[in-house]
């Protein structure tokens, strides 16, 4: 009788220890999620403005350095990554970088200075997402 109530309790806690097992697992981190969704966020702000035809200059800079400020986080953000996902996310940088110093005044200018940095978003996430 006590063997069997040990057992049913050694199951007990198995199962209830799994569960936790199973929680924790799948809590995953989600900065990196945020991150790339604050990014998107700072994209679709200038697919918006060139949809709109309402392109000033200021406000493109503005989105262009949040986007470049947002692309320096991504070596801490996503933490142990290989160094090529890490020279994706320097590069990334450094076009946005050139991007914003391009200072594009009118939706033709923008939409040029975007071009490259698409590239690098496209690529990274080819690779790695
Ligand atoms: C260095 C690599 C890299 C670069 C560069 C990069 N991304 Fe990402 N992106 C990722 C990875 C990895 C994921 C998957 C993240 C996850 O789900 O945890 C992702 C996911 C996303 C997502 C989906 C988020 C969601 O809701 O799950 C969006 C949107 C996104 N990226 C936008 C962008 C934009 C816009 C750019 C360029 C301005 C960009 N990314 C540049 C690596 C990158």
């Amino acid at each position: 009788m006590r063997a069997a109530l040990l057992i049913v309790l050694g199951l007990a806690i198995g199962i209830i220890g799994t569960v936790f097992a199973m929680r924790a697992l799948s809590e995953r981190n989600p900065v990196p999620q945020a991150l790339m969704v604050t990014m998107s966020f700072h994209r679709h702000q200038l697919q918006q403005a060139v949809k709109g035809q309402h392109c000033d200059a200021a406000a493109n800079l503005d989105q262009l350095q949040h986007m470049q400020m947002i692309a320096a986080d991504i070596p801490a953000v996503f933490r142990d990554a290989p160094q090529p996902f890490n020279d994706l996310a320097t590069r990334l940088r450094t076009e946005l970088k050139t991007a914003a110093q391009s200072a594009p005044v009118d939706c033709p200018a923008l939409t040029a200075a975007l071009k490259p940095v698409d590239q690098v978003c496209q690529q990274c996430h080819q690779q790695y997402r």
